[in-house]
């Protein structure tokens, strides 16, 4: 099964996954490290039914939501059809549907760990950000949980911290720093009794002022 085929499947159903996995903790500190100030634009990239986006409108932010799977984005549809502050676009890692240096933030929540390339997915989300925007991904330490993968389609087992340092960097990102969210993803396997319990870190970078002719700083 493909990961896009694994969301579209688990849509109707996932907010109530994501409540029992992490907590508002996890996009409570993701969005005070953005620095973000009402009226400005986010991205929520693999944005799913909308955890980090229904964050970013009570901050007063409009957000652009991408994600692979145009079930996740129903379910958003459903939930913020009273507000006209979000817009829904089909999009894929490699190729975000976001004009270059447009944003003025990007959040990835639980994303990073299901693209081909990190790195790639990193420098792409970069793309899009304004000069002096930020980039805010939370995501899952490095784990050895291997029922993660075939139950729930995780690409990479979590992420060594110092890796993602350095494909902040090698993506021109300036001020990037690491740490803690100060909890963990919880998810018990459906086959036998494995349970995981991993540590979300949280990775944030700003994209330098100066951009030369042609894209990137
Ligand atoms: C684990 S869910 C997280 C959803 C949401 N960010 C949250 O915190 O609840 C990962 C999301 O990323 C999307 N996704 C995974 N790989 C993707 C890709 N290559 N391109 C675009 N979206 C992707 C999935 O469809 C899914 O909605």
């Amino acid at each position: 099964m493909s990961s896009k085929q694994y969301f579209d499947e688990v849509a109707s159903q996932w907010e109530e996954m994501r409540a029992a996995f992490f907590s508002e903790a996890v996009r409570e500190k993701a969005i005070s490290l953005a620095r973000v100030e009402p009226g400005k634009v986010a991205a929520d990239i693999g944005a799913g039914s909308g955890f980090v986006t229904e964050g970013l409108i009570r901050e007063g932010l409009r957000v652009i939501a991408v994600d692979q799977s145009e079930a996740m984005l129903d379910e958003m549809r459903n939930r913020f059809s009273h507000r006209d502050d979000v817009e829904y676009r089909l999009g894929e890692a490699e190729n975000l549907p976001i004009a270059d240096a447009t944003v003025d933030h990007v959040f990835a929540n639980m994303y990073l760990h299901h693209v081909e390339s990190p790195p790639e997915a990193i420098k792409e989300m970069v793309r899009v950000l304004k000069p002096g925007g930020r980039l805010v991904i939370t995501d899952l330490d490095e784990h050895t949980f291997e029922f993660l993968r075939t139950e729930q389609q995780d690409r990479w087992l979590g992420f060594q911290r110092k890796d993602v340092q350095r494909w902040f960097e090698e993506a021109q990102l300036l001020n990037v720093m690491t740490d803690g969210v100060g909890e963990s993803c919880c998810a018990q396997s459906s086959q036998g009794d494995a349970e995981a319990s991993v540590s979300i870190f949280v990775a944030c970078g700003e994209r330098g002022l100066a951009q030369r002719r042609g894209g990137g700083d």
